[in-house]
């Protein structure tokens, strides 16, 4: 069984990786030949067209759905090398008064004009916009944290407020993993972080280089690149398969990074 198809993306603490890990997974799914809309939800702050490289195509965005503006469709833009994929980008300034019913009724009007069977949120942690979600769209939720204590913290935080919120299933994505550092005992391994989080694992995104240059350039990594593989591993399970955790990439030994 799949286990959600409208997921948000957050965790209360920024630069940790939500925007990645929405975009990473929304393009494993769309890889899988599954219709995704990918909506960036971080009003004020929106980064998913500069990763995507298509900044400078966008004319209408989540603001003008809201505002009633443009039609849902004129806000889509489509994404080099992943047709499966519809995009929605980010107002460039934040809402003021954001009405959660409107909110929601929006995301629901993309998502039929999509025709996508996933839709995925990015959004900058906690805020109305999370809150709307969470209460009156998502049928599922990624929390995010990587090996920082703070944001292991911010994570179980960010979950219980996401399960009292909307009774939503919340599951961990560890981002930036950088398991040398687990292994040695010099960063929080993945007992650490799932005992502390509370919240059940969806997976474990390595740190990966590659990664991080094909950002600066707006294209995505290759699908062998390690941080790849993590997304398309996700993707599998979000789809309701079993898949190891760290399978595909064969430098990562999971009992040493427990
Ligand atoms: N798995 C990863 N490997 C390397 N760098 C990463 C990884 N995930 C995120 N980053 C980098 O971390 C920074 C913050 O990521 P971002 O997704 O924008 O975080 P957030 O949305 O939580 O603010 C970016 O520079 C991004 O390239
Ligand atoms: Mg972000």
């Amino acid at each position: 069984m799949e286990l959600f198809h409208k997921i948000l993306v957050t965790s209360a603490k920024g630069g940790i990786g939500k925007s990645t890990v929405a975009l990473g997974v929304a393009a494993a799914l769309s890889r899988e030949g599954r219709r995704v809309l990918l909506v960036d939800c971080d009003a004020g702050n929106r980064c998913l067209d500069l990763m995507l490289g298509v900044e400078d195509s966008v004319l209408y965005d989540l603001s003008d759905v809201y505002e009633d503006r443009c039609a849902p469709e004129e806000a889509f833009l489509s994404c080099p090398g992943l047709p499966n994929l519809v995009f929605c980008p980010a107002p460039a300034d934040p809402f003021t008064d954001l009405d959660a019913d409107r909110f929601c009724g929006t995301l629901a009007s993309l998502c039929e004009a999509s025709h996508a069977e996933f839709v995925i949120c990015d959004t900058a942690g906690l805020g109305d916009a999370v809150r709307a979600i969470a209460s009156g769209f998502a049928d599922g939720a990624m929390i995010i944290a990587t090996q920082q204590p703070a944001s292991i913290r911010s994570a179980e935080r960010t979950a219980m407020y996401v399960e009292e919120l909307g009774g939503i299933p919340c599951r961990l994505v560890i981002s930036c993993f950088e398991e040398r550092a687990a292994e040695d005992g010099i960063r929080a391994g993945l007992i650490e972080i799932i005992d502390r989080t509370h919240v059940r694992t969806l997976g474990v995104v390595p740190r990966d280089r590659a990664l991080l240059l094909s950002q600066e350039t707006g294209e995505l990594p290759k699908e062998t690149a390690k941080s790849a593989r993590a997304f398309a591993n996700i993707a599998h399970r979000i789809l309701g398969k079993d898949v190891r955790l760290f399978f595909g990439m064969r430098k990562i030994r999971t009992q040493r990074v427990l």
